[in-house]
């Protein structure tokens, strides 16, 4: 007789979200270094579009991109799939590192996550949040409100390293001076990065990328993403709002957020069926880049189920006369 905890193989939607991503990533591809950031978010968010409202879902966007900067938007209530159960909630991030994308600078990303209806975090007008995060061996050992040193001396000694073989991930700006200079004071090693920290936060938690942990402030949504993956990864993330100037102060107050509460990963996304999948739009530590070779178009993705903790790297080959002929996107 089976156990009661053994289960059917169940529907992994994130085996059907990839060729979401994998659209977003070409349609971005194709302006990869041309210096229009706009151009490449709008061609990505029209083919991630087309996609999502493909697959059978009720999904409501709850992470949606663009409110920052009035990029183009799949926007926050927008709903997309066909409206067939299951009901979730949906993040996307049609390109994570849009500036990245316009200088031909490695690290970005198209990124899309889900989760059931209710439990991914709302960063309301809260667009910042300070953040760390790590991978499986050192999850139980780290506190962001805990000094630099303590974090990395844990970190380091659940890693079995020393604190000075340890590489944070950092985005490179101004407000993390201290923050560089207190890692540099411990002697750990610092890759400065100019964008996309949701890609930092799971190189923190994927094997082969040489970097250890993600520290410092960088978006809210992108949080949100982050830890969908970072389930599935077996990692943790944790964030404390942080409000840029006294009108975010005050905005966050009037909408009842606790600038003081430390946000775990069950804070950001309260639920363990979590599907999170990312591809590479250009080349980094965590994917490979979309590039072209003999008429096709190549891509490279994550693609993690939390409730599994299945992580599959997916390469694929799109055959572009053919794609040119069936599709609606320029790919
Ligand atoms: P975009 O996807 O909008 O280009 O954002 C990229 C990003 O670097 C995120 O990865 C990061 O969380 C956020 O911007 C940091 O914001 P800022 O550039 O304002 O410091």
């Amino acid at each position: 007789m089976n156990s009661p905890m053994v289960q059917k193989p169940t529907r992994n939607l994130a085996l059907e979200l990839v060729r979401v991503t994998e659209a977003a990533a070409m349609a971005a591809g194709r302006h990869f270094g041309r210096g229009a950031k706009m151009d490449a978010d709008g061609a990505a968010v029209d083919a991630m579009r087309l996609l999502l409202n493909e697959i059978e879902m009720d999904g409501k966007i709850v992470i949606g991109e663009g409110e920052k900067d009035q990029a183009p938007m799949l926007y926050n209530g927008e709903m997309v799939g066909n409206g067939e159960p299951p009901i979730l909630d949906i993040a996307v991030d049609p390109v994570e590192g849009t500036e990245l994308v316009a200088k031909g600078m490695p690290n970005a990303i198209a990124t899309v996550a889900a989760a059931p209806r209710g439990t991914m975090f709302d960063p309301g007008p809260m667009f910042y949040m300070s953040k760390i995060a790590v991978g499986p061996e050192a999850r139980d050992v780290v506190d962001i409100d805990a000094p630099v040193k303590d974090n990395l001396s844990k970190i380091a000694r659940a890693k079995g390293m020393d604190m000075g073989e340890l590489t944070v991930v950092i985005l490179d700006r101004p407000r993390h001076a201290q923050l560089i200079q207190e890692v540099r004071d411990c002697g750990a090693r610092i890759r400065l990065i100019p964008a996309g920290d949701v890609a930092g936060a799971l190189m923190a938690a994927w094997p082969g990328t040489g970097i250890d942990v993600l520290m410092g402030i960088g978006g809210t949504p992108e949080a949100v993403l982050a830890a969908c993956g970072l389930r599935a990864l077996r990692g943790t993330i944790q964030g404390i709002l942080w409000p840029r100037n006294p009108q975010d102060r005050q905005q966050a107050i009037e909408t009842g957020m606790d600038l003081s509460r430390v946000l775990t990963l069950d804070d950001l996304v309260a639920s363990d069926d979590t599907f999170f999948v990312a591809t590479g739009i250009s080349e980094g530590p965590l994917l490979d880049g979309v590039s072209y070779s003999g008429g096709f178009v190549h891509t490279h993705s994550l693609v993690a189920r939390g409730l599994t903790c299945t992580v599959r790297e997916i390469t694929a080959h799109h055959h572009l006369e053919t794609l040119a002929a069936i599709s609606s996107i320029p790919y």
